[in-house]
């Protein structure tokens, strides 16, 4: 499929439900750091839609950059892109960036691009968090170093729920186990889609404390608290 589409001469920018949930979150004017930016379609987009005024786009490695760089140039917005390869925020200069969006890659990996930046600990940034998987584990770090979710929401994208989060350095609180599943922005959020997402969340909770109680390893048995509070919890929230 080619990157972009024409509707009666107008550019179409194919993008996912999911990114278009981190998009919807971005203020206008803002000038954006867009960290892993793979085929730079949300770069492309905030800059088409003058929801960003600059964007830096940044990519661990050559080939994602070269191919956000090709599709920049042909949607007219390569001018207006600086591209970074480097890993997480390293090479990027705080002075152009108050809102940061790491998006599809794993929890783990955005909790260490945030640990290993020195300035991202500041209530001036806006960050945009959309992790694939290990929610919980994002979710811990950023209560536990003084950043507060602001608003999180689900969204359905091919089938398959996906949370984005608007995150602030505030100097935040910790999160217990069962809010580090299912933060308090997502319950209040109201989404049709939150039944479903508690239901996933309690069955994956389910096997893990049936997975644990069987193990006879003490470091794996010491993570059952862990997973029978937060499945306790997010039971409580279904009620
Ligand atoms: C699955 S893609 C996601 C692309 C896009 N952000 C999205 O949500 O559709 C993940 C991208 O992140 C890049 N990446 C992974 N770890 C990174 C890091 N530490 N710093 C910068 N980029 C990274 C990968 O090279 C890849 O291009």
């Amino acid at each position: 499929m080619p990157p972009f589409l024409y509707y009666g001469g107008i550019m179409h920018i194919p993008l996912s439900n999911r990114l278009s949930a981190c998009a919807q979150m971005i203020a206008p004017g803002a000038m954006v750091a867009d960290v892993g930016t793979d085929h730079g379609y949300l770069a492309i987009y905030l800059l088409r839609n003058h929801i960003a005024a600059q964007v830096c786009a940044a990519d661990l490695r050559e080939k994602p950059l070269e191919k956000a760089r090709m599709n920049a140039a042909a949607a007219g917005v390569g001018e207006q892109i600086q591209f970074y390869r480097c890993d997480g925020l390293q090479l990027i200069p705080r002075e152009m960036v108050d809102t940061i969006v790491c998006a599809g890659m794993g929890g783990d990996t955005i909790a260490h691009i945030l640990d290993d930046c020195s300035w991202v600990q500041d209530p001036a940034l806006t960050l945009i968090l959309q992790p694939q998987t290990s929610g919980n584990d994002l979710r811990r770090y950023l209560g536990a170093h003084g950043f507060s979710i602001e608003e999180e929401r689900l969204v359905l994208d091919g089938g398959r729920i996906y949370f984005a989060m608007r995150v602030r350095f505030d100097g935040g609180s910790p999160l217990t186990p069962g809010q580090q599943y299912v933060s308090p922005q997502l319950l209040a959020s109201g989404s049709a889609l939150l039944p479903d997402y508690l239901d996933r969340v309690i069955a994956g909770l389910r096997r893990a404390v049936e997975g644990i109680s069987q193990s006879q390893n003490p470091e794996e048995r010491a993570r059952l608290f862990y997973y029978e509070t937060a499945l306790h919890e997010v039971l409580e929230m279904k009620l």
